[in-house]
């Protein structure tokens, strides 16, 4: 890739105009609208290195825009697995399908549709910037009319990229991290009011939580059976009760939606993982643990690193002796059960793997314990947990689901 750095200087920056309007009198209690789970079998290829390559930079930058990671060499394979919502921008509106983020706070389009400057469109002459580790972009920062399900923003903040990589099948991201994760993105620096603090600020939704909630799923191509709630929680869509931990005061996890757990391994309770910081990221495929911890699992479970795919791979055998991981979030432990922990079988081709191979979803971050982000609970640990982030409690929230203990793997 070019050096973003060199296109950024290049432009001026004048003053942000993303200024809030005055709040409306709509009050809605919750916005909940449906998330698409997208597979994109073409896309492909070895879900490790992108979840690692996405690693390094959320532990290397702390901020996301002011990376100082530098530009990336080898541009990294798509997104294969990914859960999207339909957002409708500017004035009329058009439709575009982002990615749903918790772990980057800038929303942005043009990876595929480009950004239509519209009626409601304000160029705010400022560019914006933001690499993910796996993929990035550059473009030039708006204030446009943003609708997210029945939830209307005037003069939101966002991106049109004129140049993205790393994305395939999607037009761009609602970021819906900690509003901090935007500062020095834009030429203009400081922060920018994320769609969810806008929703807050313009009275639509009362507190700044989201409830979100991810459901396994086995078929190729596009299913709708995820969740998004603004505003609070669903309870409809966990079963127990929903409990919160503080977010971790451990940085960089502390950055993003960070909590501190520990992972123990089978009935005997050995310790894969001690409590430790790390974070909760929807943009992040798999479960991602520590050097150290990855290698006491792999001698647990027997699993064999598989080229193909970048996964351990295990035999019939060992997944019949598979037994429970064990995610301890202040007083509760969140079973993740072994048909939880294997890759969906009927997508193994998929990822570039086998038909009736059985890979695990836990993988390396690629740094041993004690960076300060020591794993990464990604989408296929939300695919069996319920998770509620409340960012004005500074806490992050987990209950089981119908389908926590389910087999659809
Ligand atoms: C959005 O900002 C523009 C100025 O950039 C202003 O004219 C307009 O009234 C604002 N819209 C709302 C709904 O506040
Ligand atoms: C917006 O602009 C288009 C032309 O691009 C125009 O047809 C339309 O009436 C304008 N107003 C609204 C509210 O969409
Ligand atoms: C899938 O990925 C390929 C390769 O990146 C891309 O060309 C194609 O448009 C994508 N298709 C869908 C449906 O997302
Ligand atoms: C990409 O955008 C074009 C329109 O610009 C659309 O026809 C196409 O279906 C989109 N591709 C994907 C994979 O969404
Ligand atoms: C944004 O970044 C600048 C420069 O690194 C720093 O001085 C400032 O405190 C940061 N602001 C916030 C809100 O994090």
């Amino acid at each position: 890739m070019t050096r973003f750095s060199a296109l950024l200087a290049l432009c001026a920056g004048a003053l942000t105009t993303n200024v809030v309007a005055s709040p409306t009198v709509i009050r809605e209690s919750l916005v909940t609208l449906p998330l698409a789970r997208r597979l994109n079998a073409t896309g492909v290829r070895n879900i490790v290195a992108r979840d690692q390559a996405r690693a390094k930079v959320l532990k290397t930058r702390g901020n996301v825009g002011n990376s100082k990671t530098g530009p990336i060499d080898d541009p990294l394979d798509d997104v294969v697995v990914s859960y999207t919502v339909d957002v409708k921008v500017g004035t009329p509106p058009i439709t575009y399908t982002l990615i749903v983020d918790t772990g980057s706070s800038n929303t942005w389009v043009g990876a595929n549709q480009s950004y239509v400057a519209t009626n409601s469109s304000v160029d705010t002459g400022d560019s914006v910037f933001v690499e993910y580790g796996s993929g990035g972009f550059v473009g030039e920062e708006y204030t446009d009319t943003v609708a997210v399900g029945k939830l209307t923003i005037a003069n939101q903040s966002i991106g049109g990229a004129y140049l993205a990589y790393g994305f395939s099948g999607v037009d761009g991201i609602l970021g819906l991290g900690p509003t901090d994760l935007t500062n020095g993105t834009t030429s203009g620096g400081g922060t920018v009011p994320t769609v969810l603090d806008n929703a807050v600020t313009l009275g639509v939704v009362k507190e700044k939580t989201l409830g979100i909630s991810f459901e396994p799923s086995t078929g190729d191509g596009t299913a709708s059976n995820g969740e998004l709630t603004f505003g609070g929680t669903d309870s409809t869509k966990f079963t127990g009760k929903l409990d919160y931990v503080p977010f971790t005061s451990t940085s960089p996890a502390s950055e993003y939606v960070g909590i501190d757990q520990s992972i123990t391994y089978g009935s005997g309770g050995q310790t894969i993982l001690a409590s430790t910081a790390g974070i909760v990221d929807t943009g992040t495929t798999l479960i991602m643990i520590a050097s150290d911890a990855f290698s006491t699992y792999t001698k647990a479970t027997g699993g064999t690193a598989d080229k193909a795919t970048g996964l351990l791979k295990i035999t019939q055998e060992q997944y019949n002796n598979l037994q429970s991981l064990f995610f301890h979030i202040g007083k509760n432990t969140f079973e993740l059960t072994p048909n939880a922990q294997i890759w969906p079988r009927a997508l193994n081709t998929a990822i570039g793997g086998q038909d009736g191979n059985i890979y695990l979803v836990v993988a390396d971050v690629g740094s041993n314990s004690g960076s300060g982000l020591d794993f990464i609970n990604g989408f296929t640990f939300l695919q069996r947990f319920y998770h509620a982030v409340d960012y004005a409690g500074g806490r992050a929230g987990f209950a089981t689901t119908s389908f926590t203990h389910a087999s659809t793997n």
